[in-house]
């Protein structure tokens, strides 16, 4: 009987994860002997948990609100993406029991942008709303696509300008409140904030999509976030949530610790029919 390898994604609250749902269908797919589970970590429980799940055999593990940046602390190597991320959403035990701290979160909104929309990134304009943790998450890999440049917009104005300062050598970027997004013009606005959470809404002016554009709300729900909804009443070319990206950073992670690439599509599907 081949050996079952243990992955478990850590958070709080993390009951209505859809990771091991994810993960699952992957594993199906590809024919891998995984098991991969949710477990309820606080902050100040993390380390004694990372170091439980790695004594007890543990391969990897994701790692979600609010531990990305203690994991971010606690690898023991970091990629370049990671490190300038500040945070680690997936973990993986080395061959000399080290920890290598990895974050997929930018490159799986990348893919689900650029393959499953086919929304070309190159030479556009690109604004992101928010000048958090998300925000920094995805930074690298977009300016990794030859964008023309990227606006941050923040309620606390100081915190967008200094993460476009510390950006600013992979790329024109730059920061600044929402006031002064009037007479601008993006082809495609990323929402960063965590303003869905709370059902509201960053103040945009009317006028602030190019033809063609589209809205993108890194937050997922059951209905149309408040961001989704308000980029199809401006005609926004296309208006989406995040769940796509939520699949393709599992896709990454899971290509991380087993070298396969699952299959996405119809993880999608089903996650759509499920929610
Ligand atoms: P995360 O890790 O999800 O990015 P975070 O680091 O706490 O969480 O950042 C939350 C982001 O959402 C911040 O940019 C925050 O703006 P401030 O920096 O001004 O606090 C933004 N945000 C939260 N609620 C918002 C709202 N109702 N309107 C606009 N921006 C909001």
């Amino acid at each position: 009987m081949p050996q079952t390898d243990l992955y478990a994604v850590f958070g709080s609250p993390i009951k209505h994860s859809k990771s091991p749902f994810i993960h699952r269908q992957f594993a199906q797919q590809t024919q891998q002997n995984i098991d991969y589970h949710a477990q309820l970590v606080d902050a100040e429980n993390f380390d004694t948990a990372v170091e439980n799940f790695f004594q007890q055999g543990g391969k990897g593990l994701n790692c979600t609100v609010p531990l990305k940046e203690l994991a971010w602390q606690r690898a023991d190597q970091l990629s370049a993406r990671a490190e300038m991320s500040k945070a680690v959403n997936t973990l993986v035990l080395q061959r000399d029991g080290s920890l290598l701290g990895d974050n997929t979160d930018g490159i799986g909104l990348v893919t689900d942008l650029t393959q499953n929309h086919a929304i070309p990134l190159a030479g556009k304009k690109l604004l992101i709303l928010g000048a958090g943790g998300a925000t920094r998450g995805i930074l690298l890999p977009l300016q990794s696509k030859n964008v023309l440049d990227i606006t941050i917009a923040n309620r606390t104005v100081n915190k967008a300008l200094n993460l476009a300062d510390e950006f600013k050598s992979n790329g024109k970027i730059t920061g600044c409140g929402f006031d002064d997004l009037q007479n601008q013009q993006f082809d495609l606005i990323l929402n960063a904030t965590s303003a869905s959470l709370s059902n509201q809404l960053p103040p945009l002016p009317e006028n602030i999509l190019k033809p063609g554009a589209v809205c993108y709300d890194l937050a997922y729900a059951n209905e149309d976030t408040p961001f989704v909804q308000w980029g199809k009443q401006h005609q926004a070319s296309k208006s989406l949530d995040g769940l796509g990206m939520l699949v393709e950073q599992a896709a990454a992670a899971f290509f991380i610790w087993r070298g396969i690439q699952p299959e996405t599509f119809h993880v999608i599907s089903a996650l759509h029919h499920v929610t």
